[in-house]
């Protein structure tokens, strides 16, 4: 596994072709060390980097916050299997078991309440972690802490390195690429590896007109000043962070019909969909194009969705 660079191909389409716009997709959910591997697509590209500072640092343990469905929870419990490190998973809410948390197998898991895990992940510390004696074993020093979705600094190089494998296997540069947004990361390291030579889409997967500001402070906080060439969706969350729609479910279905390639409904779905609908609203000129990133996600879905 890891095919590397990841697939990059046409998805063929009439719709597409008779407006003279070209959609192509690439295939960073292949990038994965097993089929079906959580550690997979946006996770691998955001945690890579982590990972080696987790060990240049002498880290044993990798610890990290998710909600109960978050796939980065699952991606980092598998990456730990895979290098010999132990994990830990602090998730928001009541303990429950769904097919996510089942892909975190090995991963020690502790649910704390709301507001707890609101105060932790603000500021995630190993000092307020031990504070909370969820996990007498941890030691400073052999703790690497990674923020929740493993958005922080060194996830964006990995993001930055998937743009620029990009352009160097377009044969004429896009002039779109687009990826789902939940925390922004991906987004953040794909205009940096972009650098303004395509413009970078960004769709978010919630509710509300906050992840333009989110993306650019994320910039500026980790590159030090402003990019050009990038602008975020906001209207295509089909009712917010993991709700769906029947136009939703209808287009995997179709797509998957159609190209043989699964999406799910939390990200990649929302991704192609509004790419779909921004076709139709005349938003890509002709001579477009237009690359999705298809950034994974798909464990806890393939079963349902192939039937
Ligand atoms: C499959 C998938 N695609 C896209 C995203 C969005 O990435 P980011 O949080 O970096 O915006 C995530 C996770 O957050 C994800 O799991």
């Amino acid at each position: 596994m890891f095919p590397s660079p990841s697939p990059l191909h046409t998805l063929p389409d009439e719709r597409w072709a008779a407006r003279g716009v070209e959609l192509l997709i690439k295939r960073d959910d292949l990038l994965a060390p097993a089929p079906n591997d959580p550690f997979c697509g946006n996770k691998w590209r955001k945690l890579q980097h982590n990972l080696l500072r987790a060990q240049a640092q002498g880290a044993t343990t990798l610890v990290s916050f998710g909600g109960a469905y978050s796939n980065h929870i699952a991606a980092l419990a598998s990456a730990g299997q895979h290098l010999g490190m132990a994990t830990a998973g602090i998730i928001r809410g009541e303990a429950v078991s769904n097919p996510t948390l089942a892909q975190a197998a090995g991963m020690q898991l502790h649910f704390v309440d709301r507001p707890t895990y609101r105060q932790l992940t603000a500021t995630p510390t190993w000092r307020a972690l031990a504070d909370l004696k969820i996990f007498p074993d941890l030691d400073q020093a052999g703790t690497y802490l990674i923020p929740e979705g493993g958005t922080n600094a060194a996830a964006l190089p990995g993001c930055a390195a998937l743009a620029r494998e990009l352009l160097q296997q377009s044969s004429s540069p896009p002039t779109h690429v687009a990826v789902a947004c939940g925390t922004g990361g991906t987004l953040a390291g794909l205009v940096q590896g972009l650098d303004g030579g395509s413009l970078a889409l960004g769709i978010s997967v919630l509710k509300g007109n906050f992840m333009t500001a989110t993306v650019a402070a994320l910039l500026q906080q980790y590159t030090g000043h402003t990019w050009p060439g990038w602008r975020v969706h906001e209207t295509f969350h089909h009712g917010g962070y993991a709700r769906s729609s029947p136009e939703l479910a209808a287009f995997i279905q179709k797509f998957y019909a159609r190209h043989g390639i699964l999406l799910e409904p939390i990200y990649t779905g929302k991704l192609f969909y509004a790419l779909e609908q921004l076709l139709e609203a005349g938003f890509f000129p002709e001579g477009s194009r237009v690359v999705g990133i298809h950034t994974g996600g798909l464990q806890a879905f393939a079963s349902s969705l192939a039937k």
